[in-house]
């Protein structure tokens, strides 16, 4: 039956003037035979009867989602607007993509979204959101909004999601106080992006559990004392491109034991801040650093208290091999990769 109806299918779409899509009809492998439910325009793998793949159809709306699908992918289309119902019968849907698409705030119809009380991914990158869809389910675990227009991000919008792992907001234009308070009290948050905003200082109120907080390419010129204590599983630090000074990196401030990259490439700052002994990968190319202040790397040296650096870049700064002090394989006992030019 299923060889047949794919037949049928071939040749009423090539009849079919169809709202959703004008474009010359390629008839889809065989493996991708659709399960019988499926809408007309997206394929919903006999296989995986529960995901329905419409993406790259130059679909202009999202079609009515029929029941039983959990993973629904609408991207790469040119999809501008959500209606309500599309989603009545799916409101346990699971996963949404809607990366690539030209969808704004104000054309996401209440009941749609709002109305996944299952939802655990969200892509909605490359759109034109002002601020963020929802409000969201509690059951939300990733959510990615990349490449919009984010100017308000409200401090309730990730309220209560217990799950949420991770974040991806780079590419908008949020400020700091767009995002004030946002994060707060999110148990499992691992990764938050939010490079390429208008940020001009890191985020306040950071989770506790956060792993990897990416900050680069913002307006950022300091970093508040003490503040990576409140991150004690923090081993990925980026604040590359921004405009840090030495007057903005209080003593101690990167004396963290948990951290193993900190990226501070692309700032202003005249001298190597003090990391702890801990760190394996130190980026401070393209800054104005003029001394090897081998003390910023290793208070102690004895055969136990060393550096664990891995990766320390000094190119693009006004310092050469020749500014290391002797002492320095001592303490960069690891070190494979020492750069300066
Ligand atoms: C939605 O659910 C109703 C009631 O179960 C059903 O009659 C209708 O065919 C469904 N529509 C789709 C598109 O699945
Ligand atoms: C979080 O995940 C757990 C385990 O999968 C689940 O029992 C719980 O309901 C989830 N929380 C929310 C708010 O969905
Ligand atoms: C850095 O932190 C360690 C413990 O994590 C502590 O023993 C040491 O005194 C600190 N160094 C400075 C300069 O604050
Ligand atoms: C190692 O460094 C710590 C401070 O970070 C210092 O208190 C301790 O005495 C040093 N140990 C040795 C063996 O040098
Ligand atoms: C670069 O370093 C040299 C020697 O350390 C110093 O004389 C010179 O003024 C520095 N240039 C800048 C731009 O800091």
């Amino acid at each position: 039956m299923f060889p047949l109806r794919f037949l049928l299918f071939g040749s009423l779409a090539s009849l079919c003037i169809c709202q959703y899509y004008d474009y010359d009809y390629e008839p889809a492998p065989q493996s991708v035979v659709s399960a019988p439910h499926c809408v007309q325009e997206c394929d919903c793998p006999i296989n995986f009867p529960t995901a329905m793949y419409c993406h790259g159809r130059n679909l202009k709306f999202v079609p009515i989602v029929p029941t039983g699908i959990k993973y629904l992918y609408l991207q790469d289309n040119q999809i501008e607007e959500i209606k309500a119902g599309v989603f009545d019968n799916v409101t346990d849907l699971r996963w949404l993509v809607l990366d690539n698409n030209q969808i704004s705030s104000d054309k996401i119809q209440s009941g749609t979204i709002d109305k996944l009380g299952s939802l655990e991914k969200l892509y909605f990158s490359n759109n034109k959101l002002t601020k963020p869809p929802g409000p969201l389910s509690k059951s939300m675990d990733e959510l990615k909004l990349i490449g919009n227009d984010l100017t308000s991000f409200p401090s309730g919008t990730l309220s209560g999601m217990e799950n949420l792992t991770t974040v991806y907001l780079s590419k908008n234009k949020l400020t700091s106080e767009s995002i004030a308070g946002a994060f707060k009290g999110l148990k499992s948050l691992m990764l938050l992006d939010v490079s390429e905003n208008k940020l001009k200082k890191l985020p306040a109120g950071m989770p506790s559990s956060l792993l990897m907080l990416y900050a680069d390419n913002n307006d950022i010129d300091s970093i508040p004392g003490g503040y990576l204590a409140k991150m004690p599983e923090l081993q990925y630090l980026r604040v590359s491109h921004n405009k840090l000074v030495d007057s903005g990196i209080p003593a101690g401030v990167f004396n963290v034991t948990s951290l193993l990259e900190l990226d501070l490439s692309f700032n202003k700052l005249q001298s190597i801040p003090e990391v702890n002994e801990a760190l394996e990968h130190l980026y401070l190319q393209v800054n104005q650093i003029n001394k090897f202040d081998l003390a910023s790397i290793c208070k102690f040296t004895s055969p136990v208290n060393y550096s664990r650096l891995k990766t320390l870049r000094l190119d693009g700064n006004n310092i050469t091999h020749s500014n290391m002090p002797v002492d320095s394989a001592n303490c960069l006992r690891q070190a494979s990769e020492v750069i300066f030019d």
